[in-house]
């Protein structure tokens, strides 16, 4: 099956980090499931995220992930993807079909996130129709040097 992946730290975090729906609305994807491996995040490190649920419209090129880390309100962590190319990465190049349920992304955690530190992460991914695909921000995001 395909997988939208859209989600990149989210399932990566303990159980007790909250996850909300950044307020977004409307998106064009409903997340039913995802798993991300490893848990937890390693610096400099893959990591992928497979998710699963429900799009309502095609995922089309110039569609963007955007990752967003905050602490006490300050930008300590910003990473911008082509969400396309990493979907093509995966064998699952755009345009995505909206009957897709599944999909896999698989990005590279960079080199400067602050290590041991639980950030609060925004993760955004417009399509490239300009639409919203996902917005989600996970509170209490630790990565690791593992
Ligand atoms: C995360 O957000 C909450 C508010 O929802 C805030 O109280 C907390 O200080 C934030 N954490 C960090 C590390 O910025």
């Amino acid at each position: 099956m395909k997988t939208i992946t859209v989600l990149v730290i989210v399932a990566a975090v303990a159980s007790s980090v909250q996850a909300a729906n950044c307020g977004v609305v409307p998106t064009q994807f409903a997340l039913t499931s995802f798993i991300s491996t490893p848990s937890p995040p390693c610096i400099g490190r893959q990591l992928c995220i497979s998710v699963s649920g429900t799009l309502n419209t095609p995922i089309i090129e110039g569609s963007k992930l955007n990752i967003a880390g905050k602490f006490l309100n300050h930008l300590v962590y910003a990473d911008n993807y082509d969400l396309c190319k990493l979907l093509a990465d995966q064998g699952t190049p755009c345009p995505l079909p909206i009957t897709t349920t599944d999909a896999t992304v698989c990005i590279n955690v960079k080199t400067n996130a602050p290590p041991n530190v639980g950030s609060n992460v925004t993760f955004a991914a417009f399509n490239g129709d300009g639409g919203t695909i996902w917005c989600e921000e996970t509170k209490g995001v630790v990565v690791k040097n593992c």
